[in-house]
């Protein structure tokens, strides 16, 4: 039987359906384990009072939360997050939500946390998640901004097979940039990475009976939308939306994702961004002289790669 068609909330809690999110202390992570709350929860991150102040307001909740410390860039941490995941149930689901964003850190952090932990997260999950199983990555707006011509994707098989020649020869590229775009840049071809794992790993998940995909957030309200909201309010002023995300609309839309209802759904992106991306002019348009009043409204180059 599907696990994820499985009844929820058995007496045991052991039998229940695990649900691991990676940066699940705050906020999109956090929004998802409320919309996953049926499952048995493991909150994942490298903060532990962050995760523990989090576990114990879900736990309030009623929520069966279970904390564990990892940090996505390092290979051996996830696999042992993967490993011990396993041991307290059926894993059906797996939210890759930790992420850092360019204030957050240098071009090369945002690539190590972004691609190569994503490159980890699905090494180490795909043979624990029960057939049935779904695993889906958080990606960004700011994948879907960038023109593909200025994305590296050649070298993005590097990320699983020679990790740090992947690094090295990304960090080389993003060194051509001034040094106040390089972060920017970074973040983008980090989320463009992790739609394109989702989308290349599509097939091998499918094998296994596991599906996998991506959701690419716009601006969020969360501690990481806060740090990048004076970058991102023009974006924000412009779209058909006008206001921040709720991380709890992220959150229903992956507990859809992850649930029977989505059981065709795999090996793509949903965009989840109040329509930026329909009014954003590329950031190639942005880098262009207006030569006429028709032009569409441009914007700097640094805020289309902020989040
Ligand atoms: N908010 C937005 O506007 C927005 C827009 C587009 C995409 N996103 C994406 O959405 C995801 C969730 O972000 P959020 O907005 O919810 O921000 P957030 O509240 O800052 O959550 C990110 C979480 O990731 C964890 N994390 C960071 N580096 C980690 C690492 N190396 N290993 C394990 N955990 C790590 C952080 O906790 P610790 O530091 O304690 O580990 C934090 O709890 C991210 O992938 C982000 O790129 C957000």
């Amino acid at each position: 039987m599907n696990p994820n068609q499985r009844p929820l909330n058995p007496t045991n809690p052991a039998l229940r359906p695990v649900c691991v999110i990676t940066g699940g202390g705050s906020g999109i992570g956090k929004a998802t384990a409320r919309a996953m709350a049926e499952h048995r929860i493991i909150l994942a991150g490298r903060t532990q009072s962050k995760l523990s102040d989090t576990a114990a307001e879900l736990r309030a909740e009623g929520l069966d939360v279970l904390i564990l410390m990892c940090d996505v860039a390092d290979a051996r941490s996830v696999d042992g997050l993967a490993r011990i995941a396993a041991e307290l149930g059926p894993v059906t689901t797996v939210v890759h939500a930790a992420g850092m964003s360019p204030h957050m850190g240098d071009a090369e952090e945002l690539l190590r946390v972004n691609a190569l932990g994503t490159a980890h997260v699905h090494q180490a999950f795909a043979p624990v998640l029960q057939p049935g199983g779904c695993l889906i990555d958080v990606s960004s707006v700011a994948a879907h901004l960038v023109p593909s011509m200025v994305l590296p994707r050649r070298l993005y098989p590097l990320a699983t097979t020679a990790p740090d020649e992947f690094i090295n020869r990304v960090t080389r590229l993003l060194a051509l940039l001034s040094p106040s775009h390089r972060a920017g840049l970074a973040y983008a071809i980090s989320k463009d990475y992790v739609i394109w794992l989702a989308r290349t790993n599509a097939a091998r998940f499918g094998k296994l009976g596991l599906r996998v995909l991506s959701v690419s957030p716009g601006y969020v309200d969360t501690p990481m939308g806060a740090a990048e909201a004076e970058s991102t309010s023009s974006y924000l002023s412009d779209a058909p939306i006008a206001r921040f995300g709720r991380p709890e609309e992220l959150a229903a839309l992956i507990a859809f994702c992850a649930g029977p209802e989505a059981g065709y759904l795999t090996g793509t992106d949903i965009l989840c961004d109040g329509g930026v991306v329909s009014t954003s002019p590329s950031v190639l348009s942005a880098l262009r002289r207006p030569t006429n009043t028709q032009e569409p409204k441009t914007r700097p180059l640094a805020p289309a790669l902020a989040a």
